[in-house]
């Protein structure tokens, strides 16, 4: 308690201090006066508006040695504007504070940041609290080094909320506005997730956990705290929303300043939802005699992205009692979904599921796919108030609370003194009963949670939405335009079906606790002679590449089971694919069907797909067969 003595003291001092610089500026010599113009300002409702926010020089760094690596210029130029975007300094650990083997300290960053403001122009530290005790509750891969326990809470206030605290309130601080992100994934497990053990273990520990973090964090008017609301794929479906506007109102009230302790909520913090769905603008457009929103990826959730999220979670959190001046922040750090996948238009296929997958530009297999999705992209540059997003978001920012390229969880076992474990959702080769028995879909090879991961990073920077420009874009103080995609306004959506038709009730799953069939592993069955297609597209870079695959059942019977073989031309190699399971001996690769995707209806299609090596020359591979049938290309 002793440090927290001190932290009282001095923000006394602070106040004190502030208060003299005033009534003294005449008398003072001008020296003294200039370092008088940085007393603290007012609490603002915005912090991000006008405000210029920290770039991580740490991070940075990293990122422009990884576009010294990238080969390609334009890929190199587009790195080194991220390597400028402010990204969120995470305190994941007691030993963050001081700094560790990972990274700089607290007072290291707020120190490069003193040094980062310019004039008059306010700017924005963004800072992660994150480390509860029972953390992760539903997860492994982020479990952190406090115990769900009385004593695990004990050192998170003394050792850790503290601490930071104690740093935070040093006068030199006073005019940095200090945006923390509290506690991503906490209460939102408490709404979903409480059928879990572990859950209701932590769950009192998060709620006194938070209550304390708000109570410190609010003794300092530089702050402003930010409580994570994890994102519309997690919490969109109405059985969802209201419990955890509810539960934010608890918490809330449990605090020494009720509402006012929150300045605002975050969501989508470190996951790649996107903002909206261009091309399913309407959850409940009817197709095929059904609405949108009751297709297997939408589960009957009608938040199809952020902006609808922050939408609805604003409107209940008003009606609970929160003032409306309740700011929302996105994270838009990895929801882009650009690339060679990205739907360029609405599907015209009259099948729902069909449908939504040929519009979605979320290509993840399954929306609760949170760890290290391949094929997402950077998405929007931070900045205030974007004016992209509809006002009914009541956005202050969009924001990059995860670094870009910093892993979610490592696909495998690998030891560490941080408490994290390994998740199986972050092994590419998984099929998960969590995401309705599809793959997961992770990229391959990752390492720990908040390591750097090259390969992934080199994806987001190429797969980004808004294409990254490859100079000018540093952030300033004013909200930038953010470059156009080249597609901006989608066309209208075709109505398949002009019937109404009256929907199966709602069943409004919860995406953690459906359980699904079990797999069915169909045996392959005979294909009749040139009864494929295949189209193949690869994009290339250095000695990688990623390698799209859509095949086709030309026949007029379905397969019940398949496998696709072909041949490349100069020694490339599979590394790790999806959606089917890869094999390779010498220049033949074989791709045999998953568990899920074994049935291929006449006409059907199926989309796979693999990361490659290659050594310089990468031209298409030949000789592909499905069932022993050649296939035509295209
Ligand atoms: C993860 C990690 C954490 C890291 C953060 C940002 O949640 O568990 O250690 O700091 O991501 O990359």
């Amino acid at each position: 308690m002793s440090t927290h003595g001190n932290r009282t003291e001095r923000g006394r001092w602070r106040a004190v201090a502030t208060v003299a610089t005033a009534t003294a500026l005449v008398a003072v010599p001008l020296t003294l006066s200039s370092t008088m113009a940085t007393a603290a300002e007012a609490h603002v409702d915005n912090p991000y508006a006008g405000a210029k926010q920290y770039v991580n020089p740490t991070w940075a760094a990293t990122v422009e040695s990884a576009a010294t690596r990238a080969g390609d210029p334009t890929l190199a130029a587009q790195m080194r504007t991220v390597a400028k975007q402010p990204t969120a300094v995470w305190m994941d650990r007691i030993s963050a504070i001081n700094g560790n083997a990972d990274g700089n300290g607290l007072k290291f960053h707020l120190d490069e940041a003193v040094k980062q403001k310019t004039g008059s122009t306010p700017l924005v530290f963004n800072l992660v609290i994150y480390n509860l005790p029972g953390r992760d509750c539903f997860a492994l891969a982020s479990n952190g080094e406090l115990p769900a326990s009385d004593a695990g809470l004990a050192r998170y206030k003394t050792e850790y909320i503290d601490p930071i605290v104690d740093l935070l309130s040093d006068s030199k601080y006073a005019d940095i506005r200090i945006a923390a992100t509290i506690e991503p994934d906490s209460l939102p497990n408490l709404v979903t997730n409480m059928s879990e053990a572990t859950c209701q273990a932590s769950a009192p520990y998060y709620r006194e956990g938070v209550k304390y973090a708000l109570d410190e964090l609010k003794t300092l008017d530089n702050v402003y705290t930010y409580l994570d609301a994890a994102h519309s794929g997690w919490l969109g479906w109405d059985s969802n929303s209201g419990p955890t506007a509810k539960l934010f109102a608890e918490v809330a009230k449990s605090t020494k300043k009720g509402f006012a302790s929150i300045d605002g909520f975050v969501t989508n913090t470190a996951n790649s939802t996107p903002l909206a769905e261009p091309f399913l603008p309407d959850p409940t457009l009817n197709v095929g005699g059904n609405p949108v929103r009751s297709s297997k990826f939408y589960e009957w959730n009608s938040d199809f992205g952020e902006h609808a999220w922050t939408a609805q979670l604003h409107r209940l959190l008003v009606a609970e009692g929160f003032p409306s001046s309740t700011g929302m922040l996105i994270d838009t750090s990895r929801n882009g979904w650009g690339g060679p996948d990205r739907p360029t238009k609405v599907s015209t296929s009259t099948n729902l599921e069909t449908y939504v997958n040929e519009s979605r530009i979320d290509r993840r297999t399954h929306r609760g796919a949170w760890c290290n999705p391949l094929g997402a992209g950077i998405g929007e540059l931070p900045v205030a108030t974007p004016s992209s997003a509809p006002a009914a978001a009541h956005l202050d920012a969009y924001v990059w609370i995860k670094p870009p390229g910093e892993s979610d969880g490592a696909s495998k076992e690998i030891p560490n003194d941080q408490g994290k474990s390994f998740d199986r959702m972050c092994d590419p080769t998984y099929v998960a009963s969590k995401l309705a028995n599809n793959l997961t879909g992770a990229t391959p090879d990752a390492p720990l949670a908040g390591q750097w991961f090259e390969a992934q990073f080199t994806t987001l920077v190429k797969n980004a939405y808004p294409v990254i420009p490859t100079s000018g874009a540093t952030p300033g103080p004013t909200p930038s335009v953010t470059p156009s995609p080249s597609v901006t306004t989608p066309p209208p959506p075709v109505t398949p079906s002009p019937s109404v038709t009256t929907p199966p009730p709602p069943v409004t799953p919860s995406p953690s606790v459906t359980t699904p069939p079990p797999p069915v592993t169909p045996s392959p069955t005979a294909n009749p002679a040139g009864a494929c297609s295949v189209t193949y597209t690869a994009n290339s870079w250095n000695n990688g590449f990623t390698a799209s695959v859509k095949v086709t059942n030309r026949s007029s019977s379905a397969l019940s089971g398949w496998n696709l073989k072909f041949t490349f031309a100069n020694g490339q190699q599979v590394q790790q694919g999806w959606s089917a399971t890869w094999s390779q001996s010498g220049s033949t690769v074989t791709a045999t069907n998953a568990a899920w995707n074994g049935t291929l209806a006449a006409g059907g299609s199926v989309d796979i797909g693999f990361n490659g090596s290659h050594s310089g020359t990468n031209t298409a591979p030949t000789a592909f067969t499905l069932n022993g049938a050649t296939c035509t290309i295209g």
